[in-house]
């Protein structure tokens, strides 16, 4: 075998800033500059590796994608290390803070701040699409009385693309930026709607003098009064909630929107796919995991024997630990926070003492220091929806409303960038080859 050096791909700049990985082939005694950009190396040009003419390039093996780049994106940037959260360059702490969640929705589907003018006219469209057609109503009231909130809420959703088959058509502006406005407007309504049926409620109509939020709240538990109003500083907490809920980068839901959206299906049915890929335990409840937790551990003296089989391997302590955040999740200091003022309104949650006193004890002990584990943003939210009256159920459905600008500020991104495809990874194929088939016939003679 040679030794020469050839290029699998070259981009610009690449050779004279040095900015290339030099693969050796060990196969071939081929040397193989490859482009670094941005920290990432194309897959593309590490498949023009091969060991001969007819074999197939190099790929990369990478189950749950936990190495591998699938978009840019200007949406959302972390550092786990830092602990770190901005929504287009803006620090989740001060849009925690400072903005409002429909302010937080513009911002990441339009990628700046709103003027007033735009951000007047962005409240009036999603307000006056809050309702949906009868007939979704028709379709949600044929649930089983006992269905799970958010597999109504993903039927719903999926159900919209039927309402407006216009969507389909992605490539018109106007077009895409109507359905995102009906989407963001429709979800509280449906969340609600799944709400109630499962209590045996009537549905709630939206009413379109309050704010998002606020209606929100008014659609799941208005029962009689002419008005509902609730209490400004739940209606306050809640919608932090959604803001930090509102986007996370390309975590499982999100890929699962870009994924089924790559093929260019409507707007409905990626965001679908989305709240399917949240439904999962391992993504979206975490937060019943642990009230499940405070329950089981019962009261404050139980805490350091639960600590100590925690350490023994034999539980883990939920809303503990995070793959991205290695130092605090910013989203749990808000969170934590925020509890504060709700519960100021409902009263203390008794579990918020077992938290505290889980939270004193992890923080300070060396099995959790040493593993960098702190509490994530599921560690107080399940406290909070606890005590706003939402069964465990409906935690995900409230996390689905909050990820919806977040969903579709990736998706509008997808559909704009050139360089996407659709999704179609490789497999590396374990099974039987060239098999003679026997008819059903002659094998079971
Ligand atoms: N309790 C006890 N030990 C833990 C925990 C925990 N919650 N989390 C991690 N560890 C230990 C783990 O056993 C391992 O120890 P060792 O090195 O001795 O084997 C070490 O810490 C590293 O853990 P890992 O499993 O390699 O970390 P990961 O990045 O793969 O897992 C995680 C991250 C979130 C799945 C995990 O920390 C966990 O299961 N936490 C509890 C569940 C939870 O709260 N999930 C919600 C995450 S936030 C949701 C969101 O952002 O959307």
């Amino acid at each position: 075998m040679s030794d020469s050096t050839a290029t699998a791909s070259r981009t610009e700049g690449a050779a004279t800033t040095g900015d290339s990985l030099t693969i050796r082939d060990n196969r071939t005694g081929q040397s193989y500059d490859v482009p670094i950009s941005q920290g990432t190396v194309k897959a593309a040009d590490l498949g023009k590796i091969r060991a001969g003419d007819d074999q197939p390039g190099i790929a990369v093996y990478d189950p749950g994608f936990v190495n591998t780049a699938s978009c840019k994106s200007a949406v959302t940037f972390i550092d786990g290390e830092k602990g770190i959260l901005e929504y287009r360059g803006y620090p989740i702490e001060q849009l925690a803070e400072k903005s409002s969640f429909l302010e937080v929705t513009y911002l990441l589907i339009h990628g700046e701040l709103p003027t007033r003018e735009q951000y007047e006219s962005w409240v009036h469209e999603i307000t006056y699409h809050t309702f949906v057609h009868e007939n979704v109503r028709n379709f949600m009231e044929g649930f089983r009385y006992d269905a799970h909130p958010m597999g109504m809420l993903m039927a719903s959703v999926a159900a919209l693309s039927t309402f407006y088959p216009e969507s389909r058509n992605i490539s018109d502006a106007d077009n895409r930026h109507m359905q995102i406005v009906r989407l963001i407007a429709k979800m509280p309504t449906l969340g609600a709607w799944s709400f109630r049926h499962a209590q045996g409620k009537p549905y709630v109509y939206p009413d379109n003098d309050l704010s998002y939020t606020a209606n929100f709240l008014a659609m799941l538990f208005r029962m009689s009064e002419k008005k509902f109003e609730a209490d400004e500083r739940l209606v306050k907490a809640l919608d932090v909630l959604f803001i930090l809920h509102a986007d996370h980068e390309q975590n499982c839901s999100t890929n699962a929107v870009r994924s089924v959206g790559s093929s260019q299906v409507d707007p409905y049915s990626a965001t679908a796919a989305g709240i399917a890929a949240l439904y999962g335990p391992l993504h979206g409840g975490a937060n019943e995991a642990v009230l499940r937790m405070l329950r089981r551990i019962g009261s404050v003296d139980k805490v350091p024997e639960f600590i100590e089989g925690v350490k023994n391997g034999k539980e883990r302590l939920m809303g503990f630990g995070h793959r991205v955040y290695k130092n605090y999740d910013p989203r749990a200091t808000i969170i934590k926070k925020a509890c504060d003022d709700v519960f100021e309104v409902t009263g203390v949650n008794p579990l918020l003492q077992i938290a505290q006193e889980l939270e004193k004890i992890a923080l300070e002990d060396e099995y959790f220091v040493q593993r960098k584990l702190y509490p994530n943003v599921d560690f107080y939210s399940g406290l909070i929806y606890e005590a706003l009256s939402f069964p465990p159920e409906m935690f995900t459905v409230l996390f689905a409303i909050g990820r919806t600008p977040g969903w579709l500020a990736q998706w509008l991104e997808l559909v704009q960038d050139k360089e996407q495809k659709i999704a179609r990874p490789k497999q590396i194929y374990t099974g039987d080859r060239t098999l003679d088939f026997v008819p059903a016939s002659e094998r079971w003679k």
